[in-house]
Order: C-alpha cells, then sequence, then structure tokens
C-alpha cells in the first residue's frame, strides 16, 4: 500500500534515492521522479503507461535552479516567469545536455514550471536536482486533484505520496513557448489567455482538439472517464435520454436538475463562479464515472476566462 503524508523529509529522500513519489501542485499532483536521473525517468513512463514520445515538465523551486539546466532565458518568457512564478505556466526553454533526452522526448526544448503549492516549494528548493513530474493518473484517464485519487490510481506502484489537500486550481498549466519570435500557447490551462496577453500582447493559441507533433501529449481523447461522456445542450439531452429510459448521471455547470436523483449529478458551481468550477471539475468527473449509470451528459460553459481551458478538458473527456 502506498504511504500518504506530509512528511517532506521523507519525500527528499524517496527522490534521492530514485524513487517516485507523489507531490501536489496547485494544479494536479504530479507522478516525480529526479529529472537528471534516465532510469527514475524511465520509471515514470512505465508507472504511468505513457508512452515515451510524450515529454515530460520539469519542476524546480527557483528560476536560479532552472538556469542549471536550461539555456539563457527567451526575453519575451521572462516576462511571464516575472508575472506567474510560482504558479500554474509552463515555459519551453532550450535544455542543457544534463537533461535526458527521455525527459523531452527527444526535443530541444524543455518544459518548466516553478509550483506555489507550499509543500512542493519546500521540496524543490530542498533538492539539487529538479523533478520531472506529469500528472500522476495513468496515461489517457483523469488527473488526481486529491493526494487519495493518486492512490486509488497508481495503487501500489509508488512508495510515498507527498499529502497537500485538494488542488486549489485544479486544472494543469498553461503551457506557453516561442517560434519565430511568436508566442505560442500549446495547452490551454490554469493562466487564462486574456492574462498572459496582458503581459505580451499578441500570443497564438495552438489548435487545442487536434493532435501535433509538437505537443504530442495533447491527444484528444486524455482526461477520458471510462463511462461514455456527451457533451452538448443539457436542456435537450436530458429529456431525449429520460425518454430513452437510460441511467445517466449529469455534469452541469451551474444548474441541477429535479428528473434524476441528486446522486447522479454534480453541480460544478451553484454560483457559476469559473474558478469553483475548475477546482472541482476533474473530481466531479471521477465521482460520475464511478455511478451505476450508462453515460454522462456534459454541458461547455461560456467560453471566456477558466472557461476555455475547462471546455477544453470536457471536450477531450467526451472524444472518442
Ligand atoms: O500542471 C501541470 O502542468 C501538471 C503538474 C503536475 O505540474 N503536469 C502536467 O504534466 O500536466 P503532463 O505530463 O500531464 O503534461 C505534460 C504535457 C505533455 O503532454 C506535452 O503536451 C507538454 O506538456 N510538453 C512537455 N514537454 C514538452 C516539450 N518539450 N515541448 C512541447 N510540449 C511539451
Ligand atoms: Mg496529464
Amino acid at each position: 500500500m502506498t504511504e500518504i503524508g506530509k512528511d517532506i523529509t521523507r519525500a527528499k529522500q524517496l527522490l534521492e534515492a530514485g524513487e517516485l513519489v507523489g507531490i501536489p501542485t496547485e494544479t494536479v499532483y504530479g507522478l516525480a521522479g529526479n529529472a537528471f536521473d534516465p532510469e527514475a525517468v524511465a520509471k515514470i513512463f512505465s508507472t504511468k503507461n505513457r508512452p515515451s514520445f510524450d515529454p515530460l515538465i520539469v519542476h524546480s523551486g527557483s528560476i536560479e535552479q532552472i538556469s542549471q539546466y536550461t539555456e539563457e532565458m527567451i526575453p519575451e518568457l521572462e516576462e511571464l516567469a516575472q508575472q506567474f512564478w510560482p504558479g500554474p505556466l509552463t515555459l519551453l526553454l532550450p535544455k542543457k545536455k544534463v537533461i535526458p533526452d527521455l525527459v523531452t522526448s527527444g526535443l530541444e526544448q524543455v518544459a518548466v514550471r516553478i509550483p506555489s503549492h507550499p509543500l512542493t516549494k519546500e521540496l524543490l528548493l530542498s533538492l539539487d536536482f529538479p523533478v520531472a513530474a506529469p500528472s500522476a493518473n495513468p496515461f489517457g484517464y483523469i488527473s488526481p486533484t486529491q493526494a487519495s485519487h493518486v492512490q486509488d490510481q497508481l495503487e501500489s506502484k509508488i512508495p510515498y505520496i507527498l499529502d497537500g489537500g485538494s488542488c486549489e486550481i485544479g486544472l494543469e498549466s498553461t503551457i506557453v513557448g516561442v517560434e519565430q519570435g511568436q508566442l505560442i500557447i500549446y495547452r490551454l490551462g490554469g493562466v487564462e489567455v486574456g492574462a498572459i496577453k496582458k503581459v505580451v500582447g499578441n500570443v497564438l493559441i495552438l489548435p487545442q482538439s487536434s493532435s501535433n507533433p509538437k505537443s504530442p501529449g495533447m491527444l484528444k481523447s486524455h482526461y477520458a472517464p471510462r463511462i461514455p461522456f456527451e457533451l452538448g445542450d443539457l436542456d435537450q439531452l436530458v429529456p431525449h435520454y429520460l425518454a430513452k429510459g437510460e441511467k445517466f448521471g449529469i455534469l452541469s455547470f451551474n444548474k441541477s436538475f429535479d428528473q434524476i436523483s441528486p446522486e447522479d449529478q454534480y453541480v460544478l458551481s451553484e454560483k457559476g463562479d469559473f474558478r469553483e468550477a475548475a477546482k472541482n471539475l476533474f473530481a466531479a468527473m471521477r465521482y460520475l464515472d464511478r455511478r451505476d449509470v450508462s453515460v454522462i451528459l456534459s454541458e461547455e460553459l461560456p467560453e471566456k476566462g477558466l472557461g476555455k481551458a475547462i471546455n477544453d478538458r470536457l471536450r477531450r473527456a467526451s472524444a472518442k
């Protein structure tokens, strides 16, 4: 059985010994291993059942630590780092040799982030190497936002999970890079597009629904529950499924439905708050995925602010 606790020293010792540890961040829980140690990195891929063409994000406690393993900061990205680190932002920077090719799936750039969760920040600052950490879920399944989610999913495959409570943001980091002077958002996430534009002006959002070779982790069927997940207008879907006589679950933004039992529905935010909805999203999907229903019906949020990133995850969950 994997142990869960708040012992930073234990997490540090395990990581130093080449073991993997579940770590809390403000976005989602990560499955962490020494990013300088190819064997630890290989263990991350095998534990998650992750294909080796899907690169990992490397986490550090400070910009100084990051400069050990990246070339000089790209000026456009420096402003974003100043503004949003520590926080839910990942930047693509040219890597030094000390980062094994396995971490970046052979790419020249490494994805880096300084998370803001206090336990993990303290852990990272105490280490003399960065940690590679993908979300701590089996490949293709819903990202974990509580220590118990990691325990449920990875069973006894890792010795320790550092328990930092529920993730404050609940969506993965926003990934930003630069190509030929053009700033690009590769993955929508916890930092809103509008907030990034305020700092750097124009930024291109890479089409999020396609799988593209630049950001291979953006496969469509990511974040998928096991039960079929259907996205549409709930006011039409609910009567349709009631008429069919099928047992279904509902994942709604802010309203509940009288026609089905409260246990089979999850309202992301009664007051229609995007932050609250983001924080609840993955736990809600996970909850409904355990109900005895044959389909989960859901709806998109207004396409603005964090709604964009939430809709991206909902669309991926419903992609076949
Ligand atoms: O919030 C987060 O970013 C969480 C926490 C744990 O920090 N981590 C996370 O990692 O979401 P993961 O492995 O689930 O997603 C990493 C994605 C890859 O699938 C890929 O799309 C992109 O980051 N990525 C990583 N390295 C890259 C690189 N060198 N170039 C382009 N994209 C990269
Ligand atoms: Mg992931």
